[in-house]
């Protein structure tokens, strides 16, 4: 697609972002990549393309080598703590200013839409910013420095687990609920950065687009199943989510 229709589509959907009355924003990995946050499926630098998730991202891998996965998970905690929010992310803080009722739904687990300001992010795939419990799932804020890797559960002595969805497990219900119910109601469903390779996330923004909601994808590579009524924008989250939200809103809050 040549530049002249890209920009016809960011005006096509920036004038829906104004119109719109409540808009869903799903995100994927995409979205942080540019705060230099490996994604998951990129051929070369994809986590998923350098480890195997079933030796790092399962309860049976826990079960068996819970140090291993521990180890591996805090030192994604860490690069996620050390970087920053980018400019996709405040863009989505405007968004949610600009828009009479906005939910952000987020695959990621990095915590950096939160430390962006955006409120109320629903955490589909939890979050590597807190720990729990193994056996009893209590999130817990502290455990004694001892040297056990991984960390004992202050409460009941069960491995300490970081509070993200490993493959195999299911979605927290009620944030799978308040998802499915926001991408029902929207009139605008905005996705970006996702391959839409893992369900149930991969299916939400079908869900909109079945109920007549607009769906537009910003993404760098093309993944959407169907096409036709869905604006496609190729790019960089971080240039193209200021672009379509300066089209909606040419003047900046200040
Ligand atoms: P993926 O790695 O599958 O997809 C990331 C997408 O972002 C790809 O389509 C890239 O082309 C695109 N992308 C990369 N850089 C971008 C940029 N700067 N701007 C825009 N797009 C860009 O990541 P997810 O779709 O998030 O699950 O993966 C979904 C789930 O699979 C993750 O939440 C994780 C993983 O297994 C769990 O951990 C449960």
């Amino acid at each position: 697609m040549d530049d002249a229709s890209q920009t016809e589509i960011v005006l096509h959907i920036g004038a829906a972002l104004r119109q719109a009355r409540h808009v869903v924003v799903l995100t994927g990995a995409g979205i942080s990549a540019e705060s230099g946050l490996p994604t998951f499926r990129n051929a070369q630098t994809g986590l998923w393309a350098q480890y195997r998730p079933e030796e790092l991202a399962t309860p049976d891998a826990f079960r068996r080598n819970p140090r291993l996965v521990w180890e591996w998970s805090m030192q994604l905690a860490d690069l996620a703590a050390r970087s920053q929010p980018n400019p996709a992310h405040y863009a989505l803080v405007e968004l949610e200013q600009r828009v009479p009722k906005f939910t952000l739904i987020t695959q990621n687990v990095d915590g950096l839409h939160q430390r962006a300001g955006s409120n109320a992010v629903i955490e589909l795939h939890g979050s590597s910013t807190r720990v729990r419990c193994f056996d009893e799932g209590l999130i817990v804020d502290g455990w004694a420095k001892t040297a056990d890797v991984p960390p004992r559960c202050p409460y009941c002595g069960g491995l300490l687990r970081p509070d993200v969805v490993w493959f195999g497990e299911l979605l927290a219900p009620e944030k799978l609920d308040a998802a499915q119910a926001a991408a029902d109601a929207c009139d605008l469903l905005l996705s970006i950065g996702t391959s839409g390779e893992v369900e149930p996330a991969a299916s939400l923004p079908y869900r909109a687009l079945r109920r007549g909601a607009t769906l537009a994808v910003v993404n760098l590579d093309v993944t959407t199943r169907a096409s036709g009524s869905i604006s496609t924008i190729h790019g960089l989250a971080g240039q193209v989510l200021p672009a379509l939200v300066r089209a909606a809103w040419p003047d900046p809050i200040m």
